[in-house]
């Protein structure tokens, strides 16, 4: 039986799309393999890579004059591969630092070119996030990278800043969570495991003229423009998840695309944050204006408590609530694919615990 599931990542896929996949799973449309056994080149998985390349740029309006790729490696590969590929333009960036995921890309990143930490919310234990616009911004940075959605600290910046820098985003737990407007961005990567479907897949979108300011002197597997130029498929990409991951953009289409998603995300969040604000037992603490949709850390006024909390959670059918081992206390993460029927239950639980042992 399946359960609600509040993993961060990998983290819930639509269980109609699942079903999908089971019942393909064996013989792929009379095809006589299943996915995982087909080759990358036969004309029946480009059309589904085609397909889902499709179906992903009607659902985020991505103009023509950016590359949508589909890469194996995950977020972690592309905040290393971003900087040795935009090192040489003029040798220094601008990062906003608001939590474990951007203060781990500048660590990285600066292994490879100096960089600069503009902003960093540190000192706070990551509870809160700037204006970007407010900031100021090095003249002669090659771009800006930052993360409008903190996946550990629940720390998210919902505005897309207007700079005239490129701009790039780590949107690996907010990507499809609401309309974006691309055009804002430079380049965007996310990791799939989130909001898109199994770990293995990394999304990169990005704008072809910045792409072609990038070093020509990588390794082509190092390089945004020959993924681009070979259809990601320069080497082996990750054809389970792409596969997936088109069921979950037709789905998410079918429901009403990234408006229904917006709205539906900000319901279940709004829900969540009043019960807890509404506790005596239960707070968040990060600044309200941060306060991401999508992943809502809270702690228990008695932190004694957490292990009865998180074994008694799992009884009643609500898995892993356990907050990140770097800040303890709990997380729910509640991606596109947790109905609001979920959150529900997860409050209705809360509410029990509170009055058991509050
Ligand atoms: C915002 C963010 N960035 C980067 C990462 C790292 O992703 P990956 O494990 O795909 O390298 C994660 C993973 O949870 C994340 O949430």
């Amino acid at each position: 039986m399946r359960k609600w599931n509040f993993c961060a990542g990998p983290a819930v896929i639509s269980e109609e799309v699942i079903s999908e996949v089971r019942a393909e799973l064996l013989d792929y449309k009379n095809s006589g393999t299943s996915i995982m056994e087909m080759s990358h080149r036969s004309e029946t998985y480009s059309n589904i890579a085609y397909e889902a390349k499709e179906d992903l740029i009607k659902l985020l309006h991505i103009p023509k004059n950016y590359d949508v790729l589909f890469l194996q490696g995950g977020a972690t590969h592309q905040f290393s591969m971003i900087p040795m590929n935009f090192k040489n333009l003029t040798g220094t960036a601008d990062y906003i630092t608001t939590g474990a995921w951007t203060k781990k890309a500048f660590i990285e990143g600066s292994k490879i070119m100096d960089l600069k930490n503009i902003y960093s919310s540190e000192d706070n234990n990551f509870t809160s996030a700037p204006n970007i616009e407010d900031l100021k911004i090095s003249e002669n940075a090659s771009y800006v990278h930052y993360c409008p959605n903190e996946t550990i600290h629940g720390n998210a910046i919902h505005e897309i800043p207007n700079i005239n820098k490129p701009l790039i985003a780590d949107m690996s737990s907010s990507i499809l969570s609401k309309p974006i407007d691309v055009k804002n961005f430079s380049l965007i990567y996310a990791g799939a495991q989130k909001n898109i479907g199994p770990a293995g897949l990394t999304l990169v979108i990005i704008d072809k003229d910045f792409m072609l300011t990038g070093n020509e002197a990588l390794p082509n597997i190092l390089k945004y423009s020959e993924h681009a130029k070979s259809d990601s498929m320069l080497n082996t990409p990750p054809t389970f998840p792409w596969y997936v991951a088109g069921k979950v953009f037709k789905w998410m289409q079918k429901m009403g695309g990234l408006d229904y998603f917006k709205k539906q995300n900000e319901l279940k969040a709004y829900k969540l944050y009043e019960f807890i604000d509404n506790s005596h037992f239960y707070s968040n603490p990060v600044e309200i204006n941060n306060r991401s949709i999508m992943n809502i850390p809270f702690i228990l006024s008695d932190s004694k408590l957490e292990s009865t909390f998180l074994s008694s959670s799992e009884e009643n059918g609500l898995l892993n609530l356990k907050g990140h081992r770097s800040v303890g206390g709990m997380r729910a993460s509640i991606y596109n694919a947790m109905p609001l029927e979920g959150v529900e239950e997860l409050i209705k639980f809360m509410d029990y615990f509170e009055k058991k042992y509050g």
